[in-house]
């Protein structure tokens, strides 16, 4: 698959967030100082939705229990879990904001 046109521009305010029903994910776009950004809209610590956290730099706050995510590739900055979201590649274009489903960006898990 290639990067998909998800939604408009105008539709992710500047430091804030819009969920996308896409192919059977739920994806987070996030519009910061540094571009958009696509992660899953669910915490790997205990699932909360991340689309009302705080967003600051290229990080988004679990509003639960205030971990941090880095939007580039999902993965947390704090103690309580080392699993990353799924974060996809994502890029604004003049149609507007596209993902690409098939290309993840956070680090495979490894086995143990
Ligand atoms: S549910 Fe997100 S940090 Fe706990």
């Amino acid at each position: 698959m290639a990067l998909e046109v998800i939604a408009s521009s105008d539709e992710v305010p500047q430091g804030g967030t819009f969920v996308v029903a896409h192919r059977g994910e739920q994806v987070l776009l996030v519009r910061t100082d540094h571009g958009v950004f696509a992660v899953e809209n669910r915490c790997s610590h205990a699932y909360q939705e991340l689309a009302e956290g705080k967003v600051r730099k290229v990080f988004i706050f679990c509003p639960l229990h205030g971990l941090r995510f880095d939007l580039r590739n999902g993965c947390p900055k704090g103690d309580l879990t080392d699993k990353p979201i799924k974060a996809w590649k994502c890029a604004e274009t003049d149609e507007g904001i596209a993902v690409d489903l098939d290309e993840r960006l956070d680090p495979p898990l490894e086995s143990k």
